[in-house]
């Protein structure tokens, strides 16, 4: 595909979890609204979740085979514990934008820190499943340019 969309643990509990911080919209809602919006201008997306960091880590590797040209990534909970996950993106050297629901600098201070911002090309928190949708706007417009 040309853009994968990487979602980390917890979040297939979309929808039921902490709804009022992360929302009433399911994973599959999300993903289904980014698969049409990336069909709708000719590209393709493909998504995964996983509760696993090493399944994370070889979905990442397994990008760079498949030639993906950007990567859209909520790594969750991983987001302040992974440099495997980091390390793989680095890897791969694939383009890609952090996104998360919350915004994570209101809360604890141990989401403070991130292990990907400083990598990534852009990073948007604290819009809800909207992220996701302007990561994909940034991505397409990123890819088109390419052209
Ligand atoms: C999250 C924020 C993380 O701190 C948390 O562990 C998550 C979700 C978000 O999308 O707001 O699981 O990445």
């Amino acid at each position: 595909a040309d853009i994968l969309v990487i979602h980390g643990p917890n979040l297939n509990m979309l929808g039921v979890r902490e709804p009022g911080i992360y929302g009433s919209k399911t994973l599959d809602d999300i993903n289904s609204e980014l698969t049409h919006k990336a069909t709708s201008t000719g590209l393709t997306l493909d998504t995964f979740q996983s509760n696993t960091e090493g399944e994370l880590v070889t979905r990442v590797q397994q990008a760079f085979q498949e030639s993906v040209k950007y990567i859209i990534i909520n790594p969750a909970a991983y987001t302040h514990t992974s440099v495997a996950i980091r390390d793989a993106l680095l890897s791969v050297q694939i383009p890609f934008i952090e996104v998360h629901l919350s915004n994570v600098h209101q809360r604890e201070a141990f989401r403070h820190h991130s292990y990907f911002s400083d990598k990534a090309q852009a990073v948007i928190c604290g819009l809800g499943a909207d992220g996701y949708h302007y990561a994909l706007d940034a991505a397409t417009k990123k890819i088109s340019q390419a052209k």
